[in-house]
């Protein structure tokens, strides 16, 4: 059915609801085609508001009684919800509405994965479940009975009661609609308790399908390494009686926060030795982590409304991030959010997608759910700690959680409790929130004999539609100063970059030094500097730049190839060499120092440069560059090889994580000059997903991969997840001229359940970041990710528009190339009732 018709939303056009919601008390009698909720809502007029128009939202339900203190009334009803007259004093609303989860295929709302009801509510999908103001400034306690099917019945809060089929849940905690939950199946628990700071004991379990009991105790652990983090860090305890997390199949993002009872696509939770990857593991902890720090950063403070997303996502990002840096590595943590900042919020910042941490005005918030929003809002609470110091953070944050505690929060009030908090003026750093664009920062520098060097910067943002003329930002710039021998003579500094140009004197120097600027990447910016890259990654005391300062000679050698027809530049593969032998440097820090720059990210740097990037020659030279650097290691590899693998039992942790991803990026080297031998073995010899994953790629890269594709399938065809991997991986790794049609055979396998959005993803999102294959030459891989998301779009609107972001930088490329592109926007745009999410995205990519 189509969405109700198209309409803008501006944040400046907020009013407040004209009712207060008191209580509310819901009924579920479940059945998979149709389910009956009852509810019984106290409504009060709102006194802070002036329009009492009684709308309540509601899409795709049919209304069977609606009562006003117990009067049988009727509503004039809409594809997009109900309006009524009402008393002008407190009433109760009761309505019976039914609905059909089982042909709920969006994924929001009430559906059915597997048999199993579950619901996904953020942003507006409680409006599918029954009527009701479904908006986040509207809060109330909720009590929830559900009748349902033998096994597991949960929802928000704590446990009232419960008998054969039934079950009644209580919240306490007033909360938004979009924070509601139920689930109802077959279930099993993984159970386990954790005592509060404040001496109150939390009973645990994470549910999952009968079969799934083994991928447990990992997501159990780091759930209460999160508890106990957030009660450290942040002096946070958590506030109901049960802690509840469901894994499902079928699901449009990572997981959702819902109150009590946190609901996770299986990918994002379950995890065991054999079938997930150390990256899985990483990932598992940081979204459970992320999770349930939003029960303080987001629950318990929630959003006023839907610009103010960066609000809980910014924060809880950041907070997660956090997390992990002190688990895990803290240098390791911010390469790789940075890489990933790059390759995604940059991407979007850059293109025709480009819009303000806190957008002004949108068509479908599912659109708005990007990497500005939740990591570069994460960077601009990074940078406003860097800026007030870690105390007037403290300060500022506890602060926050006693003055807006139980409120629906904006922007402005988060800035006012660190400028109350720290005295500190904002009204620039507000900017960050405001304007689109990553800004530009470019560097020159002077030494004077009398031991004074100064570095000059100037800040510029490249003007988007967003933000047509962008002023100066607040950008916290870390410096450290390097004297001539390698030996840093100005630890790190953070200078504030207010205006366009400005000035800042080191002096009592005795050498012109080499300066390491932006260290730590202390803002997300694009730093315009060619300092002595071989000299910084030799020296610099800064572990994120000395990583920068490797990964610029490989971008510049990689760049020099395209556009100079240059080889390899020796000192990268020098410099890399010697940092890659330095065994006295953590393993995962060095294997992050050997990747290259994407394809991705090197067609942005040579359309930045005013060349038009062509996928083909970009591919090819990737690989001369790892071909290059496999032989000038050729020595080395097989001892360094053998000295990365682990022998003790799988964990893991980030000391066996490191060892074993600097073991296979090792074997993705030695694989170009053995032809897969150490691979095979590996693959052969594997206890691990890890290890028997990075093995069976290196099979498939060398030409040899179809027997271990086969073996791999046999032993995991049971295992969705791992599933996912084998579907995955084959496009990844596919040449570029073979990805769309090994994508298309894939999308031909019994086992290709295209309305499953993880198998979906796994595939065609695979083709989509395969930048050679994606882009080839023929348009193949456009049509048939074109093909694929028509298709999609009447099933599931949400994860069909997430995937048309493929197209966001299609005007960096050929004319012939940008051509085909836009006739499949066009094709796209102009499929018969297609999604306001779809035609939303398609809309602005082929706006700009
Ligand atoms: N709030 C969730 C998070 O960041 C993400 C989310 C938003 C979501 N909309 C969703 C998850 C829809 C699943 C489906 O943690
Ligand atoms: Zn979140």
């Amino acid at each position: 059915m189509r969405d109700a018709s198209p309409q803008t939303i501006y944040l400046r056009e907020y009013t407040p609801f004209g009712y207060t919601v008191e209580e509310v008390h819901l009924t579920f009698d479940l059945a998979p085609s149709a389910t009956r909720v009852t509810s019984r809502i106290k409504f009060a007029p709102n006194p802070k508001a002036t329009d009492r128009t009684f709308f309540l939202h509601g899409e795709n339900l049919s209304l069977v009684s609606a009562k006003i203190d117990g009067e049988a009334v009727k509503p004039v009803v809409t594809e997009a919800g109900l309006t009524l007259d009402v008393p002008d004093m407190p009433f109760t609303w009761e309505a019976e509405v039914q609905i059909d989860p089982a042909a709920n295929t969006a994924l929001e709302g009430l559906y059915l994965s597997n048999g199993m009801y579950c619901t996904q509510c953020e942003a507006e999908g409680f409006r599918k479940i029954t009527y009701y103001p479904d908006r986040p400034d509207v809060m109330s306690t909720f009590t929830v009975r559900i009748n349902g099917p033998h096994g597991t019945l949960l929802s928000n809060g704590n446990p009232v009661a419960a008998g054969d089929g039934w079950a009644e849940w209580h919240d306490p905690w007033p909360k938004p609609a979009y924070l509601f939950a139920l689930v109802a199946g077959e279930l099993v628990a993984h159970r386990d308790d954790f005592v509060t700071m404040d001496g109150r004991k939390v009973d645990l379990a994470l549910y999952v399908r009968p079969g799934d009991e083994g991928k447990c105790a990992f997501g159990m652990q780091a759930l209460k390494a999160s508890m106990t983090w957030d009660e450290q860090v942040y002096g946070r305890a958590y506030d109901l009686d049960v802690f509840n997390i469901v894994a499902v199949d079928d699901f449009n993002m990572g997981a959702m926060e819902n109150k009590g009872l946190n609901i996770f696509n299986a990918s994002a939770v379950l995890a065991s030795p054999e079938t997930s990857t150390d990256g899985n593991f990483e990932r598992i902890e940081a979204i459970i982590a992320h999770e349930y720090f939003h029960n303080w950063t987001g629950n318990r403070i929630t959003c006023r409304d839907w610009f103010q997303l960066c609000l809980k996502e910014g924060l809880t990002v950041f907070r997660d991030s956090q997390f992990t840096a002190d688990m895990r590595s803290e240098p390791v943590k911010r390469i790789s959010d940075v890489i990933d900042l790059r390759g995604r919020q940059f991407t979007e910042d850059q293109g025709p997608l480009a819009h303000p941490v806190r957008p002004e005005s949108f068509q479908e918030i599912n659109n708005f759910y990007t990497a500005t929003v939740y990591e570069k809002g994460a960077e601009v609470i990074r940078m406003l700690k860097t800026l007030v110091g870690d105390d007037g953070y403290k300060t500022a944050l506890d602060l926050y959680f006693d003055r807006h505690d139980g409120d629906a929060a904006t922007i402005e009030d988060w800035l006012q409790v660190f400028e109350d908090a720290t005295g500190r003026d904002l009204t620039q750093f507000k900017r960050w929130y405001s304007q689109a664009g990553t800004p530009r920062v470019s560097v020159t520098d002077s030494y004077k004999d009398d031991g004074t060097y100064s570095l000059t910067f100037t800040q510029s943002t490249p003007p988007s539609a967003a933000t047509p003329a962008p002023q100066a930002q607040v950008i916290p710039i870390a410096v450290g100063l390097l004297g001539p021998d390698g030996k840093e003579v100005l630890a790190t500094q953070v200078l504030e970059l207010t205006k366009d140009t400005q000035s800042f004197s080191f002096p009592g120097l005795t050498a012109r030094p080499v300066p390491s600027i932006l260290r730590g990447f202390s803002a997300p910016v694009v730093l315009d500097h060619t300092p002595d890259h071989a000299f910084l990654l030799a020296h610099d005391t800064d572990p994120f730049n000395r990583w920068e300062a490797g990964r610029n000679l490989g971008r510049a050698s990689l760049l020099n190839a395209v556009t100079k027809q240059a080889a390899p530049d020796t000192a990268w593969l020098e410099g890399v060499a010697k940092v890659l032998t330095d065994d006295s440097l953590d393993p995962a820090y060095r294997a992050y120092c050997l990747a290259l720059p994407s394809q991705a990210q090197l067609a942005a740097d040579l359309h930045e440069m005013g060349t038009t990037p062509d996928p083909d020659q970009i591919w090819a030279i990737g690989q001369d560059h790892r071909q290059a650097l496999a032989e000038t290691l050729a020595d080395a590899l097989p001892g360094l090889y053998a000295r990365h693998q682990v022998d003790a039992p799988y964990a893991p942790d980030a000391e066996q994580s490191g060892m074993r991803s600097m073991g296979n990026v090792v074997l993705s080297l030695l694989t170009r000059l053995d032809n897969g031998d150490a691979a095979q073995a590996q693959f052969d010899s594997a206890t691990n997903m890890t290890q028997q994953l990075a093995a069976l790629a290196n099979l498939i890269r060398a030409g040899r991969g179809d027997a271990a594709l086969a073996q791999f399938e046999a032993q995991w065809k049971s295992d969705r997840l791992v599933m996912d991997k084998w579907f995955g991986l084959q496009v990844m790794e596919a040449k570029p001229d073979d990805a769309a049609d090994t994508a298309k055979a894939l999308t031909g396998h019994a086992d290709f359940n295209w309305k499953n959005p993880n198998r979906f993803r796994a595939t065609l999102g695979a083709l989509a970041g395969h930048h050679a294959g994606f882009h080839a030459r023929d348009g193949s891989g456009y049509t048939m990710l074109a093909d694929w998301l028509i298709r999609l779009d009447p099933v599931n609107p949400q994860t069909t528009a997430r995937m048309c972001a493929a197209f966001q930088t299609w005007r960096r490329y050929d004319a012939i190339r940008q051509s085909m592109i836009g006739k499949e926007l066009e094709r796209i745009a102009s499929t018969p009732n297609l999604s306001r999410d779809t035609t939303e995205m398609i809309t602005r990519i082929r706006e700009a």
